[in-house]
This record gives C-alpha cells, structure tokens and sequence, in this order.
C-alpha cells in the first residue's frame, strides 16, 4: 500500500503536536508493511487556487500553477492508495495551509454536474484517493472536532473515501513530563491505529477510545497551569517556544498555586531519608502561610503554619517566587536579608536539591 502522508503544522520537534501524533501513525503504517511517504507543507510552495478553472477547461486535469503541488504533491497523492491529512485544529477547522492543499485537487474533478438522490456532484476524473484524517487540538473536550468531522462526513464520507478520522483533544499537554505514562499510552494507540488502518482500513472502537482518553486527572488544575504559563509567558515577554528553550517554570501568583509547583519540581530520589516540615510566611497581597511535609521521598503541601516547622521561611512573596523562578539567588538574597530564615539553616542549604525545574 503507498501511503502519502501530508502535515500541515507549521511548528515542528516537540512543538508541533501534528508532527509527534503523524510519526507515531506512519510507523504503524510502516511496521503493517505501508510504503509512506512524509511531507511537510510548511518546507512547500502551494499557491492558492485561483477558480480560473484551466484544470477543467485548457488543460483538463492540469493546473495552471507551476509550484511544489503541480509538480511533486499532485502527482503523488494521485498515485497514492492512501492520504493522511495531519492537520493543527485551528479555529475548529483544518488549517490554512491544508485547505489550500485540498482546494489543489481540484483538478481531479471533471466539470459535469451529476445529481444522485438530493445531491449533485462532480464525477471523477481519476480515482481519489482514500483518507484518514489526523488531528490535535488545544482544548480539552472531543467536541472541538464536530466541525471538521461533520465536513469530512459530508464531503469524502459519503463517497466512502474516509477511511478513519484520529482526533487528539489537549494535545499539548501531551509532552508535560508528570502525564508521561498516559502519553505513551496515547502514542501507543496510535502506532496500533497506523498498523489496523493498513491492515483492515479501519480502527478499531478500543484502538480509538485509548487515542482520545483523557490524559488528566485534574482539568482545573491542569487550566490553571496553562494560564500561569501564559501569564509568564506575557511577563517575561516569550513565546511559548522561548519559555521551552529558556527552561522556564510557570511563575506562581498566589500561595495555592505556589504549593502546586514547588511540589511539581520536588525531586525525591533527592530527599530521600530525609524527614522535614518546610514552613513558607509569605508577605504581600499575594502572601499567606503554608508548609511542605517531606518524608520517605514523599511531599504534601498544607495550607497554613505547620506545629512544629524544622525550618521557617519568612518572605515578600515575589521575592521567593524570583527565587524559585531562577530570577534571584536564593543565597545572596539570604545574606543580603532580604528574607529570613529560622530553625534547621541546612535544610535550606539543601533545597536546591530537594527541588529541580
Ligand atoms: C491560529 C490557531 C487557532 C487555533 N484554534 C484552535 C481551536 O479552534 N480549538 C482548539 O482546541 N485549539 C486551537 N488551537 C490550538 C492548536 O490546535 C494546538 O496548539 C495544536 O497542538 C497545534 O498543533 P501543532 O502542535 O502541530 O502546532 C489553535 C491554535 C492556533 C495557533
């Protein structure tokens, strides 16, 4: 089976959900015995059709465009037995980038209008490919893809083109480091996908439930982390890629979410055989008091002074947040006495190891 799969993400490496989801589909496809193709859209030159309809008139079948789809894409999605359509959702729909693509197959329609039932179509002038639709999106919930299923139905479905549509809602959160073992099982799935589409051109009902398994267990919790990233974001003036390749941590903004991500960073094989209660008083609008109790490589955060803190920790809020973002020295900040700190000073020594990224 030839299989041309085309991406139309614009982002590519551990960005471009698209990109992570195709790879695991293609060598499905492959391990079945597929012969696939890759392309990026993104790396190509495809101009938009223009409606001077040439490729029904002039030249039948032939564009009048001279660019990468004329002389690469066409002619292989012609050839292939099989189409991956890997697309970003954006704004509920496929991206632009993919509609211009299709909207490039024109040519493969003849000008006649046919009525079947109540619809009128365009007959065929070679074979259409069949397709499988890829797609990943930002929000959480499956329905984000009504649209772009509703129009692949009702386009492609009918003419019984459409093979499988694989749809991956919250796909960002697929590489977060703690949702690991769900994501493995997601991309797990969708190996199996590739290899069920080549081998029975289908996927089956539980291939598809463990693709669009919710990956996390707290959605409040996983929301608020995606505002506090974009709100870093915002303040330290990056992008998303930037704050990945600066190694940047989401900055807390209240005690609450404090407690959350210094749990996050916590590293146990670091604190083991360790035994310590951690108080914060922290100071400002923001400000509050909490603890953290470690013991057996475990932490649990409390809101609140702790009985009997080992150490105690008092500080401006955005001082500690600076700290713990990478924007102050912990250290200099303690010789300079810009916090205080009481009890079992080597504990504080030692946080550093206690908590990483
Ligand atoms: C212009 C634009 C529009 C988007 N529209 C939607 C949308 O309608 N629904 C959604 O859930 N996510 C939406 N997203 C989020 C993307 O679908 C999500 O980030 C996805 O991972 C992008 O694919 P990529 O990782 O391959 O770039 C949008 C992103 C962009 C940049």
């Amino acid at each position: 089976m030839k299989i041309l799969a085309v991406n139309s993400s614009p982002r590519t490496g551990s960005l471009s959900k698209t990109e992570i989801m195709l790879k695991h589909l293609v060598n499905g496809m492959r391990e079945a015995g597929a012969e696939v193709e890759v392309t990026e859209l993104r790396k190509k030159t495809i101009h938009n059709c223009i409606g001077c309809y040439t490729c029904w008139t002039k030249t039948p079948g032939v564009c009048i465009h001279k660019d990468d789809m004329s002389r690469e894409l066409y002619p292989k999605w012609l050839e292939s037995d099989l189409v991956v359509y890997a697309t970003p959702l954006y704004h509920f729909l496929m991206n632009a980038a993919m509609k211009t693509f299709i909207e490039r197959t024109f040519p493969v329609l003849q000008p006649f209008v046919i009525t079947r039932g109540e619809r009128t179509y365009h007959p065929m002038r070679k074979k259409h490919p069949r397709m499988v639709i890829l797609s990943v999106a930002g929000f959480p919930e499956m329905s984000v893809f009504d649209e772009l299923s509703h129009w692949a139905n009702s386009v492609y479905g009918k003419h019984g083109l459409v093979v499988a549509q694989i749809y991956r809602p919250m796909a960002e959160a697929l590489l977060v480091p703690s949702l690991a073992k769900k994501a493995k099982e997601v991309f797990e799935a969708t190996t199996q996908a590739g290899r069920e589409i080549v081998t029975n051109m289908a996927v089956s009902g539980e291939t598809m439930e463990r693709i669009t398994q919710p990956i996390v267990k707290n959605m409040a919790l996983s929301l608020n982390m995606t505002n506090l990233m974009w709100k870093t974001c915002i303040a330290e003036g990056v992008t998303p890629k930037e704050f990945e390749e600066k190694g940047l941590i989401p900055r807390p903004d209240s005690v609450k979410t404090f407690m959350i991500i210094l749990s996050m960073g916590f590293k146990p094989e670091a604190s083991s055989g360790v035994k310590a209660s951690i108080q914060f008083n922290l100071s400002g609008d923001e400000g509050g008091s909490c603890h953290f109790r470690i013991e057996n490589g475990k932490i649990e955060a409390v809101s609140g002074p702790a009985e009997k803190p080992d150490l105690t920790i008092d500080s401006p809020f955005d001082l500690w947040m600076d700290i713990i973002t990478g924007k102050a020295d912990g250290e200099q900040m303690f010789m300079k006495q810009r916090y205080k700190a009481s009890g079992d000073l080597s504990l504080l020594t030692r946080m550093n190891r206690f908590f990483g990224k």
